[in-house]
């Protein structure tokens, strides 16, 4: 038997019990959404549309997310599993089957007889890669019997992405990102003030994390969960629900949200009592938006424009961005963003930056406040980005941070002032989402 490549969290049981059953083009479909995955940002939700994907059953469709995400997650290290076993390289479409086998059986603890004789069946039937039929069947039934072999986690990560982190945070922090990144994550909620994180809590056989997060291990349809459709709370990371607490909007106030949808922070800004704008550029996003406020009850004024471009003369108390960015902290969420990121992409994202940032100060009333975030590890795009905005902006100062009364970890305070938080942070709950957060007020 092939052991496990090991990690914190247990394989999803159902996906477990249902491999068995399902069939070669649900493996054929997980194919196509690693693929689409490694080619670029945007390649795995457009790949969702795809015909080998939107024409599965839903408990195939699910199934080959799982699988792609899994191979996602561990590429480097199957692919070192494979590269010991391969005397040559084979075509992209062979190497594709055995990675998405290796992801069942490694990963998910698909039975090997399962992922075994579907990745066989797959290569059998395109012309292409039947001449490798049998290197299939020796490749996985080899790893079966003899086990995988020693792993490096850090070889998940992209070169030039563990240069970067490495340069920038060192390397034992590389190493706890690294093994952070190979796990899926459980869900975090956040919820209206009225509503107890206690009995939420107990409501999905959750914890309540210090800041009122709650997070779960619960798998499946978050729509069928106790409390969903009374919209008592949202999906939503713990270091995501950070930067709106740091913002503290109060009843009475005039607030901007100026990246707002989908919306996690418009509600909790929505939920304090301000009045809330959410603002974003992007009308199909907005919908989501749209249709988070009507499930929680929430309100808030929408407007569908770049914040650059938006005429209105209103000024706040208070301001949130939450900027674009390469969304590189995100990875245990979203593996395929370390892929499709490439190095350009951190330059041309820190301009966009750095000119919302500089529309998002002129709507700062005297005596206001201006929460600048990214869900970025690039210092480019945090700290470098506050640093030049300072200088920019002398009726601006830097103003405290107290982690504990926001629910962030307290390593997560940089001497400047502003939060760094890491994935690898809180390592023992399962991790965080990357952030930088920044508080900016505005002198009066
Ligand atoms: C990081 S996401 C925001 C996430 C959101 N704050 C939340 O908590 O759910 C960034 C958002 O910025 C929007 N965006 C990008 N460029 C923009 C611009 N120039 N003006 C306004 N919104 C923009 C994108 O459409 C995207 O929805």
């Amino acid at each position: 038997m092939a052991e496990k490549i090991r990690g914190p969290r247990p394989p999803r049981q159902e996906v477990r019990d249902e491999a068995a059953d399902i069939g070669v083009e649900a493996r054929l479909a997980a194919g196509v959404l690693l693929n689409a995955a490694l080619e670029g940002r945007g390649g795995l939700d457009a790949a969702l549309s795809f015909r080998e994907v939107a024409a599965l059953p839903g408990p195939d469709r699910a199934f080959a997310r799982a699988v792609a995400m899994a191979a996602l997650r561990r590429l480097g290290e199957i692919d070192q599993i494979l590269d010991r076993r391969l005397q040559k390289a084979p075509p992209l479409a062979v190497r594709t089957i055995l990675r998405v086998a290796l992801a069942q059986t490694l990963v998910l603890e698909t039975p090997a007889f399962a992922a075994v004789s579907t990745a066989v069946k797959l290569a059998e039937r395109d012309p292409k890669t039947r001449p490798y039929k049998n290197l299939v069947n020796a490749v996985l039934r080899g790893v079966d019997r003899e086990g995988p072999g020693l792993t490096t986690a850090e070889s998940n990560l992209p070169d030039w992405i563990a240069a970067r982190w490495r340069a920038t945070y060192g390397e034992a922090t590389l190493a706890a990102l690294a093994l952070v990144a190979r796990d899926e994550p459980a869900t975090d909620l956040s919820m209206k003030p009225a509503v107890d994180p206690a009995a939420v809590a107990a409501s999905v056989d959750g914890e309540a994390l210090t800041g009122g997060t709650v997070r779960t291990g619960k798998r499946g349809d978050v729509a069928a969960w106790p409390g969903f459709e009374d919209g008592d709370w949202w999906v939503q990371d713990a270091a995501a629900a950070v930067p709106a607490r740091l913002l503290a909007p109060k009843a009475g106030e005039i607030v901007a949200d100026l990246c707002a949808a989908p919306g996690g922070k418009t509600l909790q800004l929505a939920a304090s009592g301000a009045a809330v704008v959410a603002l974003d550029r992007s009308e199909t996003r907005l919908k989501r938006l749209r249709a988070n406020l009507e499930r929680t009850g929430l309100s808030a004024e929408i407007v569908a424009v770049p914040a650059e471009d938006w005429e209105d003369d209103r000024t706040f108390d208070a301001v949130l961005l939450d900027a674009p960015c390469t969304a590189t902290g995100t990875f245990r969420r979203n593996p395929e963003v370390l892929r499709a990121t490439k190095p350009a992409d951190v330059a041309k994202l820190a301009d966009v930056q750095h000119r919302l940032l500089d529309a998002a100060a002129e709507r700062v009333k005297p005596g206001g406040r201006l929460v600048y975030c990214v869900c970025s590890m690039e210092r480019e795009e945090g700290e470098t980005q506050i640093i030049a905005f300072l200088r920019r902006n002398p009726a601006f100062k830097t103003a405290p941070v107290d982690p504990a009364a926001l629910g962030a970890p307290a390593e997560a305070l940089t001497p400047e002032g502003w939060l760094r938080i890491l994935p690898s942070m809180w390592a023992e709950k399962g991790g965080l989402d990357g952030f930088f957060v920044a508080r900016l007020d505005r002198v009066a």
